[in-house]
């Protein structure tokens, strides 16, 4: 029996049914969750009960896995000891150290890593325990946020690049080893091109990977966040996103490449544990599509 797919929105997302993660996937099974993955951009599959390790065996048939990041806000790095793969998200304080990242704060829209020359293809998150209410987390579609702009728009994006900050993480804290900016032309972290061509898919897509301290190069101060503005405001509204409210048990794995995502803040005194694993990715492109030429 193979797995089927289950659309979740008509933005993005789909429900994969009909497998256990618990067990080691034949290959025609990560090939058709692969492909569904391209097509639907996130994926959610809910129920499993699995480890560590089964996470990252799973993570590791779409790709190679990056290391846990380090320099998070509190210097350190935010791992399991036995898997250093795995990145924890977490506001559970233990023995006076928080057990992971990110904490119980709203996390705003970003795109995990990109301030990195090589941001990371993809992510995988897995959760153990979840608050009662709050930690929805949302996804929005840049493929989408490409196609709805204005032709001219899109046209003037082809030369143009955004470095993409690596001073604070997605809940606002400043990372070890960053002052914060005073000058977003003098902003530290990757410029990368702002219409970004998905290396599998080879589809057209928005990169923005976070707005603090943003900056077009080339670009007075003033113009560059009045482009900005509108290239977010395009790409956040509701139209564009759809949200998870998680249950434990749930896996959910999005494509960096062509989505971004938010979560909800929640209450401190319930406890939010994640493990996130990352796919490896390469540098970001953009490749203009061939123009077919129209019949005479
Ligand atoms: C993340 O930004 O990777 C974490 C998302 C979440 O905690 O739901």
């Amino acid at each position: 029996m193979g797995i089927t797919v289950h659309p979740l929105s008509d933005v993005l997302g789909a429900e994969i049914k009909g497998v256990d993660l618990s067990n080691i996937l034949d290959d025609v099974t990560v090939r058709d969750i692969h492909d569904a993955w391209m097509e639907h951009l996130v994926l959610l599959i809910r129920g499993q009960s699995i480890d560590d390790r089964q996470l990252v065996e799973f993570s590791s048939r779409f790709g190679s896995l990056d290391g846990a990041p380090i320099g998070s806000e509190r210097g350190g790095k935010v791992s399991t000891d036995e898997h250093n793969e795995i990145t924890v998200i977490s506001n559970v304080i233990e023995d006076g150290q928080p057990i992971g990242g990110l904490g119980n704060l709203e996390s705003d829209w970003h795109t995990d890593m990109s301030s990195y020359d090589e941001p990371p293809a993809a992510s995988v998150l897995y959760s153990l325990e979840i608050p009662p209410t709050g930690g929805d987390t949302s996804f929005c579609n840049m493929y989408r946020a490409y196609e709805t702009l204005p032709r001219e728009v899109q046209a003037k994006l082809q030369d143009l690049k955004a470095i993409h900050d690596a001073t604070l993480t997605s809940t606002g804290g400043l990372r070890h080893g960053f002052e914060a900016v005073k000058d977003v032309t003098q902003t530290p972290g990757a410029r990368h091109p702002i219409l970004r061509t998905h290396p599998e898919t080879e589809r057209t897509a928005l990169f923005l990977g976070r707005r603090t301290n943003a900056y077009v190069p080339g670009l007075s101060v003033e113009e560059s966040e009045a482009l900005l503005d509108m290239l977010w405001e395009n790409s956040t509204k509701a139209e564009n996103t759809w949200t998870h409210t998680w249950q434990v048990g749930d896996l959910i794995m999005w494509d960096n490449r062509c989505a971004m995502h938010r979560r909800d803040p929640f209450d401190n005194a319930a406890r939010r544990i994640m493990h996130r694993t990352q796919i490896t990715g390469d540098q970001p492109f953009y490749k203009p599509p061939e123009v077919t030429p129209t019949a005479a």
